[in-house]
């Protein structure tokens, strides 16, 4: 089967599970936010994109909730999304896509696929039945380092959550030089969680009214970073978390000045895609980053009824 058509049945298991329609399969809950990208001198070094050798790009940033239920509260227990979309000199956008896990949970889309089965809602309890979850984990051990969300403090706001976009990515420099990297985007006043019990007490909605109040008060700066390879470093397996010591370098600075008020309204569609690239960046050979695009294809043609080019 091509991506295309497994991604049908990709979004179909995801939307069944969720209900989502005319949102978002994924990530449905989120709000869309202003910002600016300045590249660092470091960045140029690395990549010859044009948004990393240049002075400071218009860009946008989505922050979600990860399930595809709108009105699921708070939700602690899920990851976050952070999407950072950057607007090119040629008029063409790059995004990353980042969450607040680790690691992904699986390595292929047939294991994604495995997983939103597993995950399935048993009729009797409306909760995953645990026997279909502890069989899928035994079959994918791997999925653990990304279930560890399950246990950590969750998120205390939007804007003090560090982000990982799992993938690598090849940055090639004006040369011609290539190298494996991984984005990261860290808050620069650092990163602050909440105790379970507290965060158990916030309303469905603390998220979205916390990122307004806070950008209402002052704009927020988060680092985008990049960790480089070291030797052996697996670069098409997005549940290998890379050692801690591999070297890192900022290559940026998204400055989030409020909420966007610009784009996603009267109709205008906005699809953060991590495989929309630019010269100067390539993707790796990951099955799930490559899978991706098929995927979020699927979910905008069924939210917009329009397929993105
Ligand atoms: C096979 C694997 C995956 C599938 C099938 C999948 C599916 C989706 C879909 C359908 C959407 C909504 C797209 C749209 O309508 O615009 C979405 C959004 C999103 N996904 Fe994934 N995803 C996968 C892997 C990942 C990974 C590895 C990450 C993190 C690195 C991630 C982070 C996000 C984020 C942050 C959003 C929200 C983007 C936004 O704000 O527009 N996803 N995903």
């Amino acid at each position: 089967m091509d991506d295309e058509a497994f991604a049908k049945d990709v979004i179909d298991a995801v939307v069944r599970e969720s209900g989502a329609t005319g949102l978002r399969a994924l990530h449905a809950k989120g709000t869309l936010c202003a910002a600016t990208f300045t590249p660092t001198p470091a960045a140029a070094s690395l990549s010859r994109a044009a948004h990393l050798t240049g002075g400071p790009r218009r860009a946008h940033v989505r922050f979600s909730n990860g399930s595809g239920v709108v009105g699921a509260d708070y939700a602690p227990r899920e990851g976050r999304g952070m999407a950072l979309k950057i607007y090119l000199p040629d008029g063409m956008t790059t995004d990353v896509v980042a969450v607040t896990l680790p690691a992904f949970f699986v390595r292929t889309p047939e294991a994604f696929m495995e997983f939103v089965h597993a995950r399935q809602a048993d009729p009797a309890t409306g909760e995953p039945d645990p026997d279909a979850v502890n069989k899928f984990i035994g079959e994918h051990p791997e999925s653990l380092t990304a279930l560890g969300v399950v246990f950590a403090d969750p998120t205390d706001s939007y804007l003090t959550a560090a982000y990982n976009a799992l993938h690598t990515y090849l940055f090639e420099d004006a040369a011609g030089h290539s190298t494996p990297i991984r984005y990261h985007l860290e808050p620069a006043g650092g990163v602050v969680t909440v105790p379970a019990d507290e965060a158990a007490q916030r309303g469905p909605d603390h998220l979205q009214t916390d990122l307004a109040e806070r950008l209402a008060a002052r704009p927020v700066v988060f680092d985008l970073v990049v960790s480089i390879a070291g030797d052996g470093d697996p670069l098409d397996d997005p549940t290998a978390v890379w050692p801690e010591d591999r070297s890192r370098t900022v290559i940026g600075h998204v400055e989030i000045t409020g909420i966007a008020t610009d784009r996603e309204r009267d109709g205008d569609v906005l699809v953060f895609d991590p495989t929309r690239i630019t010269d100067g960046i390539a993707l790796s050979d990951d099955p799930i980053l490559r899978f991706r695009r098929a995927a979020y294809s699927e979910s905008v043609l069924r939210r917009s009824g329009l397929r993105p080019g």
